[in-house]
C-alpha cells in the first residue's frame, strides 16, 4: 500500500530555510531511493512555494508540491488571494483546504471551502481537503456527525481527506490510536472507501507507525515535525519499513 507523508511547513520557515530543507530532502531522495512506495508531498508557505518548486524540478525529485491554501478564481478583483491556477504554474500539484487553521483563523466555512475546491479542481490542483472536531464537539459526542458534515458537500471532489481533531494539532497529544481507527471508519464510509485518509495532529517519528498500521488509513499530515530535517526524515523512513514489510 502506498503511504502519503504530508509535510506541512505552515508559518514556522523562511523562505531561505524552505529552500535549505528541500536541498537536504533531495539528497535523501536520493540517498534512500524514495519513490513507489511513499509519496512526500511538501506544503511550503505561499512565498516558499516557487523557490521549494524549482529544487525539486531541478534536481528531478518525485517529491511533490501543495500549497497550503488558495483562493476561489485564478484572477480577478480579489486583493491578498492566491490564484490556484498560478499555483499549478508554479509547480503544485495538490492543495490543503480546509485546514482548522484556516477554519479558525480565517473564519472559513463549508460553502467557501465547496468553491475552493470547485476552483482548485479546475484548476487541475489534487484536492487534500482536512477535517476534524473540536475538543468540546468529541466530547459532547459529535465527533462523528461534524466530521461527516465537513465532508458531504465536497467528497466527490477530493483526492486525499485529512482528518485531524483541532486539539491534537500543535499540542503533542495525539489523539488515542483507536480513536483514530474509528474516525477513518466512519469516513471511509462517508467518503468511499478509495479516497485515502491521512490522520494528523501531533505526529511524530514516535508514533506515525502505529498511525500508519491503522485500518482505513494511507498516511500522515504533519506539522511541527515535518519543519526539521531530523524528525522528518526519521518519519519517511519508519514509513517505508512499514511499507517494506506489508509488500513482504
Ligand atoms: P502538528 O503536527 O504540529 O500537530 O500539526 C498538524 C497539522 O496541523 C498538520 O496540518
Amino acid at each position: 500500500m502506498k503511504r502519503y507523508i504530508v509535510a506541512n511547513w505552515k508559518l514556522y520557515l523562511s523562505v531561505a530555510k524552505s529552500v535549505q530543507l528541500a536541498q537536504q530532502l533531495v539528497r535523501f531522495e536520493r540517498a534512500q531511493k524514495i519513490g513507489r512506495d511513499v509519496e512526500v508531498i511538501l506544503a511550503p508557505s505561499m512565498l516558499a512555494l516557487s523557490a521549494v518548486a524549482l529544487v525539486l524540478k531541478q534536481a528531478r525529485s518525485k517529491i511533490k508540491i501543495a500549497a497550503q491554501d488558495c483562493w476561489i478564481a485564478d484572477e480577478g478583483a480579489f486583493t491578498g488571494a492566491t490564484s490556484p491556477r498560478e499555483l499549478r504554474r508554479a509547480g503544485a500539484s495538490f492543495v490543503l483546504i480546509g485546514h482548522s487553521e484556516r477554519r479558525q483563523h480565517g473564519g472559513e466555512d463549508d460553502a467557501l471551502l465547496a468553491k475552493k475546491v470547485a476552483a482548485a479542481r479546475a484548476a487541475g490542483l489534487k484536492i487534500i481537503f482536512c477535517v476534524g472536531e473540536t475538543k468540546e464537539e468529541r466530547n459532547a459526542g459529535r465527533a462523528h456527525s461534524i466530521v461527516r458534515g465537513q465532508v458531504r458537500g465536497v467528497k466527490s471532489e477530493i483526492d486525499l481527506l485529512a482528518y485531524e481533531p483541532r486539539w491534537a494539532i500543535g499540542t503533542g497529544l495525539p489523539i488515542e490510536p483507536h480513536e483514530a481507527a474509528q474516525m477513518h471508519e466512519v469516513l471511509a464510509k462517508e467518503a468511499g472507501n478509495d479516497v485515502p485518509i491521512c490522520y494528523g495532529g501531533s505526529v511524530s517519528e514516535k508514533n506515525v507507525a502505529q498511525f500508519l498500521s491503522l485500518p482505513h488509513t494511507n498516511g500522515v499530515l504533519i506539522g511541527t515535525a515535518s519543519s526539521t530535517y531530523a524528525s522528518l526524515t526519521a518519519i519517511i523512513s519508519n514509513a517505508r519499513k512499514l511499507s517494506e514489510r506489508s509488500l513482504v
